[in-house]
């Protein structure tokens, strides 16, 4: 099979990537496209139209997961096919390209498998997953949901009182969330997943390449840590004799940090996010909830920072944790990456293999043993998750033009 006969075309990607763009856009140019939210539907009804145009057969099941299918032209339809997915969901404030990239970048491989005239050997399916970001609660929920991954009660649950769960959101689309029966997949089904993505971070720029092959992605675990206070007057209670939720969190945070440092340079923690309540000027903070995030790409450090991370917080009285989501380490599977690379050195493109320290739906469908591959270019300064983040359009051009040859690579070479 002659793969050089699959053209990607720069132009009509970025022009997805731009219109994308639009949906949820804020004034300084971030975006605000939370998973379910209005802008994100609207996002989701144009990128349906963007998919059935390009001849995919378009459903959306119980969890809202989009999925586009392509039928082979050669070979059972009922064969497993090669996924690809990512998300359309934005972190609050986020950036154009993460999530994206990933499902125009597959759309437009797809484009250009079909327009190369060469035969498709099994099907491919697109996915747009829900909440990738944990926008309502822990994250890469539409992935997990398809595997049958999600936690206790999940779907109720949300990160805050008045914010809605995913339950809510979903019954809000008319979904019937006590039947998940047409969102669950078995892994059988899939001979491979693969995900296009910008890195998020600052190595491929800094080393000029414009791909970089994923080996493997990081394990991360979530905790909320709740420290209890004592509410009362703000100007009639002396400071001796308060229980100041928020001032004791300042101290939690404080010692979290330091430990966070102690532990070493493959060990991250990120407390991103703090709800004070009752939260006004004039009361004393009665409770304090703390976002706690780590993340490693060795379990045997996840587990060492996870028992320095406890030891801190049983120092503190009245305050315990809730552990919300533990999301294991996952290898790409080796074959998919030696295709990348001879996708790459066949038409000359520069690669670096890399891990991957940011979560991604690619986790989940690894953990269940689908073979995986991520296929990463350059973020501008590395700069994620903010307004700022940026990409270079020929970069975009380069991982989807490797994405498609990857996948019939991968359909022409394995069975
Ligand atoms: C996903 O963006 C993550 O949190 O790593
Ligand atoms: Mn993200
Ligand atoms: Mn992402």
């Amino acid at each position: 099979m002659n793969l050089l006969a699959i053209k990607v075309q720069a132009d009509r990607l970025q022009k997805d990537l731009l219109n994308l763009a639009e949906y949820g856009q804020e004034p300084d140019g971030g975006m605000m496209r939370t998973a379910l939210s209005d802008a994100d539907l609207e996002a989701r009804r144009w990128f349906k139209s963007r998919m059935k145009e390009s001849g995919l057969h378009v459903r959306e099941d119980a969890a809202a997961n989009i999925i586009g299918r392509l039928d082979p032209t050669e070979g059972p339809t009922d064969a497993p096919c090669i996924a690809i997915g990512s998300h359309i969901d934005t972190v609050l404030h986020g950036g154009k390209f993460d999530g994206a990239l990933g499902i125009c970048g597959g759309l437009e491989a797809i484009r250009a498998i079909q327009e190369s005239g060469l035969f498709i050997p099994c099907p491919i399916e697109l996915f747009v997953f829900t909440d990738e970001e944990g926008g309502h609660f822990a994250g890469t929920f539409g992935s997990r949901a398809i595997f049958k991954m999600l936690v206790d009660n999940e779907i109720h649950r949300s990160k805050g009182s008045g914010l809605p769960s995913i339950a809510q959101d979903l019954k809000r689309m008319g979904k019937d969330i006590n039947s998940f029966d047409d969102v669950v997949r078995s892994p059988s089904e899939f001979r491979a997943f693969l995900e296009l993505h910008i890195e998020q971070g600052p190595v491929l720029e800094s080393i000029g390449v414009p791909i970089g092959i994923v080996e493997g992605i990081v394990a991360s675990e979530r905790y909320i840590i709740k420290v209890k206070g004592r509410a009362g007057h703000a100007g009639t209670t002396p400071m001796h004799l308060r229980d100041d939720a928020l001032v004791k969190a300042a101290r939690i945070i404080t010692s979290l940090n330091n430990t966070i440092i102690s532990i070493g340079s493959d060990f991250v923690g990120t407390m991103g996010q703090v709800v004070v309540k009752p939260g006004a000027f004039n009361i004393i903070p009665g409770s304090v909830n703390i976002f706690l995030e780590i993340r490693s790409f060795r379990e045997v450090i996840i587990t060492l920072g996870r028992e320095a991370v406890q030891g801190v917080i049983r120092s503190f009285d009245n305050v315990h944790v809730e552990p919300v989501v533990s999301k294991g380490c996952v290898a790409s599977d080796l074959a998919i990456m030696d295709m990348a690379e001879l996708s790459c050195r066949e038409r000359g493109i520069r690669f670096h293999r890399m891990g991957s320290a940011a979560g991604h739906d690619a986790r989940t469908f690894a953990q269940q043993g689908v073979p995986t591959g991520m296929i990463f270019i350059p973020c501008k300064e590395g700069r994620s998750h903010c307004p700022e983040e940026s990409i270079n359009w020929d970069d975009a051009a380069v991982g989807a033009q490797i994405l498609a040859d990857t996948v019939l690579r991968i359909g022409s070479e394995t069975k």
